[in-house]
Order: C-alpha cells, then structure tokens, then sequence
C-alpha cells in the first residue's frame, strides 16, 4: 500500500480516517473504531475542536487536573492545569497549601509590552533613513489608523517604534522594532497584521520619498513578524518567610533546609545543565496553565528560555536569598498571555478554565502563570534537596504501570504495598502481578509480599 497521498486534505474527515488505517496499521477495522471512540459525541462540540486545526481524524485527550488553595496577592485560586506528567498537579498542590499557612505568593506585573518587527534591506547610508524617521514614523502610523483603532478603545496600541540597525553583523540588514501593548489579548493576530501593513508602507516611502528616492538606493522587506521575545512584558511572583518558619522536613531543619535550597538555585544558576532542568521544572507548571487557559505554550516556552539567557548564558528562572534569618524565593519570566481573543474563549474547557480563575485579566493570568511556575519549581527543589525525587515519581509511575497492566483495584493495593520501599520497574511490577495472579485467592487477600 503506498504510504504517500496527493489530495489528502481535501478528503472528508472519514475518507481521511479511512486511508490511515488502512494503510498504516494491521488492524484497521480496530484501529477506526479506537480512534472514533474518542471522538466527541455533541456532533458541534467535535466541529469546533476541528476547526483548531487541519486534517484531524480524532481527539487526543490529556488529564485535565487542578491544584487549589493558591493564594496569590491574598485572593485564592484554584487553578487549571492539563498536564500528562504524573507528580506536577500534586506537587504544585502541595506547594500551595505550604505556602498558603506562610502568606501565600505574591506577585506584580513590571510591565505589558509586545514586540514586533519589520526586517529588511537597505543598500543606502543608514543616516538618510535615521534622517527621515520622524515623517517614516507619522506614516507609518496613519496607515494602521484603521487597525489600531478597536485596541486603542481597549487601552492599547503602538507604544514606540526605533530603526535597529544590524549591518555589523549582517551586510545590509535593518529592523523596525515596534512595541505594542494588547491589553488582555495575546495579541499575535493584531501585532502581525500591523507590521505587514507597516512593511507596505515601508517600501512605499522609501519610493515616494524625495531623499530616499534622490539616493537611488533600493529597499526590500524581507519579512513582518511578532518577536515571541518579549523581555519588557514581565511578571514577578514570590515567596518569603522568616527561616524559622520553614518547619523541619525529613532529616533537616529549617535552617539545613534554607541553605540547601538556596544552595540548589545557586547552581541552577551557575550550570546550565542544571538550569535547563530546573526550568524545565518550571515550566512543568507554567505549560499545564497555559494549556488549560488555549494559550500558545510553545510561545511561553521559547520567550523563557530567551529570558533564561539573556547575559549570555543560559541560567535559572528562579532566584533565592537568605538575609538576617528571611528566606525569600521569586521568579522573573516574561509571559506573553491572553484572556481574550485565540482560542481562548473558543476552547470550551479554556472558557471553563477561565471561568474557574474567575475570569482574570491578561495580568492577573500573568501572576497566576508565574506563581505556578515557581510553587512547582519550590516542591522539585525541595524534594531534591531533602528526600530525592524518585520517591514521590516513583509512587506515580507505580500507579501508571499498573494501569498499564491493566492490575484490578485490589492487585493496586498489594502492588503498592509491595512497593513501599522497593525499586520500582515495569519488569518488576509485571512480575508481581504474575506472581500474585498466580496465587491462591485467600494468599492474594492477604497481600502477600514476593
Ligand atoms: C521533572 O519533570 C522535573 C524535575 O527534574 C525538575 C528539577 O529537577 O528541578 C524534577
């Protein structure tokens, strides 16, 4: 059977169906039964996941969990998260209700700005155009009039434009850099229509007008785009207590556990090895709110990481400090969010994760977002740093392999009896349960340990 198609996209949603099974799998009568299961059964709920997106055969679900008790700034929140991982939902659970008995998060918006920019190439000295800024500017921005006006009746706009020059490193090669604020929506939509509009006018100037003109020298766009950078739209959440109130966890004290924790960032901020895993912890917390809120975590993730770099290494999200007997732990992202407009509003369960935040503004997601990311970021550290991680992942994992096996309600109890202070491994828990399938019933009552 051939596996390549022409014409694919133009199939119905069953013909598609069909030639996938068909032709990449050996039972394709199970396989389109499989796949059809999870499709949705309100006919029009299933159309409006379709839309989201192109050639869709099926749904593809993710645990949608939630972790309460967040107090952020004093409200609480109990907040959404979708997320396959098992251990973050708990995890940041528990990080909130620690931190709810010690003041909770805090958290501030630094500032909303977005970016977008016009590149292209200009053979020319750059003084003529830095000459003609001011009138490229004011039309520039009459041609947008139009657009820009339903986002400044929200509160927002254009906040500033500069020419960026980067001939040094590139021959010939310039920017316009705009700033924009989006109010409570994401914005991209908005953002990349104005600077296409902006790069028409662009070439259009740099044809009518008389100096440039008279220069004879020619320039081309070469593309209009949104930068997902965006280190003037920041949040700042965090956590702070007198040492004594940390409490004793495990075998250390409150003062064992503040120096070991604030230890662990250090090096998450001098090793990069280190940082990429401890922000990728972070953003275990971060992405399962943008996720349940439709927002574009590839978006938030690759504006992280930018940030996480900024000096010019790569290093921790999340900063910690010790001073005369006050821990304190905070986080500084920049997350670019909307509570309007995308999918949003659009995404049922995204209305109803909304809904469950208590409709908050794009700042207020900010902060939520944020606080998340640094309550998950506190539970990894601090169970690295005291008891490991494999401990909690490790009960996790058990309870994924024996859905897997498909172990009943009362081989789960043996099993995760068995377990307790075993090492944990499919093979192992196959074992067990082969074992324990194969006993007599009154053994397996019992419990019995292998
Ligand atoms: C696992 O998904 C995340 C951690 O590795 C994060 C960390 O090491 O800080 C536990």
């Amino acid at each position: 059977m051939k596996k390549a198609i022409s014409g694919f996209s133009k199939l119905s949603k069953k013909d598609k169906l069909k030639w996938i099974v068909e032709t990449f799998f050996k039972d394709p009568e199970k396989v389109l039964t499989e796949l059809k299961s999870y499709w949705m059964k309100d006919h029009d709920a299933q159309k409006i996941l379709d839309q989201f997106s192109e050639n869709t055969i099926s749904n593809f679900h993710l645990p949608y969990g939630v972790a309460p008790n967040f107090m952020i700034n004093g409200t609480t929140y109990c907040v959404p998260m979708v997320i396959e991982e098992s251990s973050v939902v708990a995890a940041a659970s528990k990080s909130a209700k620690y931190w709810l008995t010690r003041g909770g998060f805090h958290a501030e918006v630094v500032s909303t700005l977005k970016v977008g920019q016009v590149h292209f190439t200009w053979k020319g000295d750059i003084q003529l155009l830095r000459k003609r800024f001011t009138e490229l500017k004011s039309r520039l921005l009459s041609s947008v009039e139009e657009l820009t006006a339903r986002m400044e009746a929200r509160g927002g706009g254009i906040r500033g434009m500069e020419l960026v020059d980067l001939s040094d490193l590139e021959p010939d090669t310039y920017q316009l850099r705009v700033l924009f604020d989006t109010v409570d929506s994401m914005g991209a939509n908005f953002i990349n229509s104005v600077l296409e509009a902006f790069a028409k006018e662009l070439i259009l100037f740099s044809r009518e007008d008389q100096v440039l003109k008279e220069s004879g020298d020619h320039l081309e766009v070469l593309m209009s785009i949104l930068s997902n950078y965006t280190p003037q739209c920041l949040v700042k959440a965090w956590v702070t207590c007198p040492i004594d109130d940390l409490g004793t966890f495990e075998a250390f004290d409150a003062y064992q556990l503040a120096q070991r924790f604030h230890h662990a960032v250090r090096i998450a901020q001098i090793d990069p090895y280190r940082a990429t895993t401890h922000n990728k912890g972070i953003f275990n917390g971060i992405d399962a709110v943008v996720l349940a809120t439709a927002n574009d975590f590839r978006a938030v993730e690759a504006n992280g990481h930018a940030y996480a770099a900024k000096d010019g290494q790569y290093r921790s999200l999340t900063h910690c400090s010790i001073d005369d007997g006050i821990f304190k732990f905070w986080i500084e992202i920049p997350l670019a969010l909307g509570t309007v407009g995308g999918l949003t509003k659009l995404h049922p369960m995204a209305r109803r994760s909304l809904e469950l935040l208590g409709n908050p503004s794009a700042k207020e997601l900010m902060m939520i977002v944020a606080s998340m990311g640094l309550a998950q970021n506190f539970a990894a550290v601090k169970s690295l740093v005291t008891t490991g991680i494999q401990k909690g992942h490790m009960r996790m994992h058990l309870s994924n392999i024996l859905v897997q096996l498909g172990a009943n309600e009362e081989e789960c109890a043996a099993a995760q009896s068995h377990f307790e202070d075993r090492v944990v491994s499919f093979n192992a828990v196959r074992t067990f349960l082969d074992m324990l399938k194969s006993r007599p019933s009154v053994e397996k009552d019992q419990h019995l340990t292998i």
